[in-house]
């Protein structure tokens, strides 16, 4: 249930394992582009898997019927962060509720899964009796009891760009259950694939997916904060943090430092975690400054902007790169957003420019200039800022001559021309 990145990915990908999938999505333009083979978001390797198994063992289709005939059903929804940053779970209510209703007087066992990132206690507290409550299963004396519905909390752990690459080639399989049987018979979709399985509890795995997002997050933050003070060292934080990933109880990845996370799930999932843990009465000071890090990083952007070409009134600025990061067209959290919102509260007029995000970004800013190129975006620029880590930002060089002068801000690692100016670099 929900054709979004992670529903509609899980799809294909099980589809590719050899099951037999419906993917129940209500927006019925994207069920039409799913049935015709073609994805409605941009995913490398997604198209390929859509084609081969749309029309064959992968149906899209906005009708619940298909639910009573399903042994498993997966919750995929959106959690979207609420006024106070805790996770709207109103999707994943109505979820519950129609899989319970599908459910009434329907014979046989089934397994109600939540794919969705949700907080721990929500499949046992909100998903598990929604669904018994809807279905009369557990008041119905006919039925064999609440047994003949098992609840499994199996997160995903799918990067944008790269979620069929994860979701085929996983680094672990996470598997809560409601109880030993569930569980069991649940690890069926996953047979071909090959990685650990960690085997727990709802409310572990639940929290194992908050946790794995708040540490990425923090990696990152703990890189920025540190990239912040080698900036006033004149040290480059890549040189350090090379030095420090080959420990390999710390490893390499997510150490980058420079515009800081954005994206659809962690500073969501890191929001949600902090507003969880307050709930409870802990207060979570290392996430709250993981999150202050991550807020305070455009800002430094601007500040630098501003230290090498003065009053931004006026001046044109080149933005490259409108998404959150690479190979995606995806804008949402991007950290340009704040940067492109800075410049215009200071009366600059922004020129933008990305390879697969413009229109994403033209729904969040209807008003400033997009472009076709980098080139004719940095053309008559005051200065540029580098927001984005799309390798093909990386050769560019002469193309700067095309600015009146060169000011080159880097947000993101990526240019090898020698003259930009990193922000914590
Ligand atoms: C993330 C998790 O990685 C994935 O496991 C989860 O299930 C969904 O959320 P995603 O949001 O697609 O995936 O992006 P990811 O590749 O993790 O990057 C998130 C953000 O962190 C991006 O804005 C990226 O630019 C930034 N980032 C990443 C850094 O600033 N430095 C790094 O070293 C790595």
């Amino acid at each position: 249930m929900g054709g979004g990145y992670v529903g509609l990915v899980s799809a294909a990908c099980f589809s590719e394992l050899g099951h037999s999938v419906n993917l129940i999505e209500i927006d019925a333009q994207k069920v039409k582009a799913i049935n015709l083979g073609r994805p409605p978001i941009y995913e490398k390797g997604l198209e390929e898997m859509l084609r081969a198994h749309a029309g064959r063992n992968l149906t899209a289709t906005s009708d619940y019927k298909c639910i009573p005939d399903s042994e498993i059903i997966l919750i995929c929804v959106g959690t979207p962060q609420g006024p106070d940053g805790e996770a709207d779970l109103s999707m994943i209510a109505s979820c519950a509720k129609s899989i319970g209703i599908a459910l009434q007087n329907c014979d046989g066992y089934h397994i109600v899964a939540v794919k969705s990132t949700v907080p721990p206690g929500t499949t046992e507290r909100l998903v598990k009796p929604t669904v018994l409550r809807q279905s009369s299963k557990n008041i119905n004396k006919e039925a064999k009891g609440p047994q003949n519905i098992g609840f499994v909390m199996n997160p995903e752990f799918l990067r944008e760009g790269l979620a069929v690459q994860d979701f085929m080639d996983p680094d672990r399989i996470v598997v809560g259950s409601s109880d030993q049987n569930a569980g069991d018979l649940f690890m069926g979709v996953y047979v071909g694939l090959d990685a650990p399985v960690v085997r727990t509890s709802l409310t572990a795995a639940e929290m194992i997916k908050y946790t794995s997002n708040a540490f990425l997050a923090t990696k990152i933050s703990f890189s920025n904060e540190i990239g912040n003070i080698c900036k006033r060292l004149g040290i480059d934080v890549y040189d350090v943090m090379k030095g420090v990933g080959l420990d390999h109880r710390i490893n390499p990845y997510f150490l980058n430092a420079g515009a800081g996370f954005g994206g659809s799930c962690f500073p969501k999932d890191v929001s949600a975690l902090i507003h969880l843990a307050q709930e409870t009465g802990e207060e979570p000071i290392l996430l709250k400054s993981v999150v202050d890090v991550n807020e305070r990083q455009p800002l430094r952007i601007i500040q630098l902007l501003e230290k090498k070409a003065g009053d931004l009134a006026g001046k044109n600025v080149a933005i490259l790169g409108l998404a959150f990061k690479n190979d995606t067209d995806d804008a949402r959290e991007s950290r340009a957003i704040p940067v492109i919102a800075e410049l215009k509260k200071r009366g600059a007029q922004v020129k933008a420019y990305d390879p697969k995000a413009n229109s994403s970004m033209e729904k969040i800013f209807p008003n400033i200039d997009y472009c076709s190129s980098a080139d004719a975006a940095l053309k008559d620029a005051d200065a540029c800022i580098v927001m984005t880590e799309w390798p093909q930002f990386g050769q560019l060089d002469k193309e700067f001559d095309l600015m009146r002068s060169r000011v080159i801000i880097e947000a993101r690692r990526i240019l090898s021309c020698k003259d930009a100016e990193g922000i914590c670099w």
